[in-house]
């Protein structure tokens, strides 16, 4: 089975940086075509610095990192700062990067992408807002077809919203991009706040980060560490949810994961429940299904898997 060819959607944030050192780690597994960088965690100079100094961290100084658009398709960009940190990178001590910004668009790189490769061949793996999919999509909606899936991390049902009671942040922050690729026909599959909050980083699996010996098991360990604070005081979880990862680890072993085929439609229009996903996990609405949507993750397997695979950086 070759590598699946992917592209990656990102505002790194701890979390990110970990899905891209995982898929940078499994070449094997995944081709990263290239790395398209949002605003979102935080703004896109630091999205699109953060990206690279991941790259340079796994020793992929060739990869090709875009930077995208800048603010939400509609709204006033949200950013994290409070959960990342003011670099969106707090915790480890990296260099700034030398590897180049790509001149294109990270929107035109999605584009030319797609249309590029053969259809079906590539995947797209949105980790932070989707406004750089959406603006893809409305840009050249000829590409929608030829999209083999998006496997996404973002939005919440049973667990309810992150950034406001209702929505969890990747969606909150540019619903009407979220709504354009739910709505979108592409094959969806979604990994929610349901299933990241099940991969915490407790202890014991910190100390396996840095016992890697690596300078990526010291890093990771470090940023698991300083973006847990938010999550333990606010839940009094475990540790740090790995959300990012998730996706990436999907597409490594998908029987990690489990979930249903269900209508998933997006809020656009009440602030009270702006960018709530709104998961027909019953299926009580006779709206036509359109992603699979997970609701739990082998947490054991999942951190064994990544464990093992960043030892290999
Ligand atoms: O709600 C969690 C998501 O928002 C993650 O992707 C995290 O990186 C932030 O983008
Ligand atoms: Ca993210």
């Amino acid at each position: 089975m070759p590598p699946r060819k992917i592209i990656i959607d990102t505002d790194p944030g701890q979390d990110d940086a970990v899905a891209i050192l995982l898929a940078l780690a499994s070449p094997d597994k995944i081709e990263v075509l290239g790395i398209t960088c949002v605003a979102g965690n935080v703004p896109l100079p630091l999205t699109s610095k953060n990206a690279r100094i991941v790259c340079e961290l796994a020793g992929r100084p060739d990869t090709r990192v875009f930077a995208g658009c800048d603010r939400p398709l509609g709204r006033d960009l949200v950013t994290a700062e409070h959960v990342h940190g003011k670099t969106g990178l707090d915790g480890p001590d990296l260099p700034d990067p030398v590897m180049p910004l790509q001149d294109q668009h990270a929107v035109d790189f999605i584009v030319d992408t797609l249309r590029a490769h053969a259809p079906g061949t590539v995947t797209l793996c949105p980790l932070g807002p989707l406004t750089n999919i959406a603006m893809a999509f409305e840009k050249a909606p000829d590409i929608i077809e030829r999209v083999a899936g998006i496997v996404l991390m973002g939005g919440a049902y049973f667990e309810v919203g992150n950034i406001t009671p209702a929505a969890e942040f990747n969606i909150y922050v540019d619903p009407q991009a979220a709504n354009i690729v739910f709505k979108s026909g592409a094959p969806l599959t979604v990994m929610p706040l349901d299933v990241t909050h099940k991969a915490l980083v407790t202890k014991p699996r910190n100390d396996a980060f840095r016992a890697l010996g690596n300078a990526v098991g010291v890093a990771v360990s470090q940023m698991t560490d300083f973006f847990e604070r938010y999550d333990k005081e606010k839940y009094g979880s475990a540790g740090a949810p790995l959300h990012d990862p998730c996706v990436t680890a999907y597409l490594i072993a998908p029987d990690l994961f489990s979930g249903r085929f269900i209508n998933v439609e997006i809020e656009t229009r009440s602030e009270l429940t702006m960018g709530m996903t709104v998961a027909d996990w019953w299926r009580v609405s006779g709206r036509a299904p359109n992603a699979t949507f997970m609701g739990d993750v082998d947490a054991d397997g999942f951190f064994a898997l990544l464990t093992e695979r960043l030892a290999r950086l």
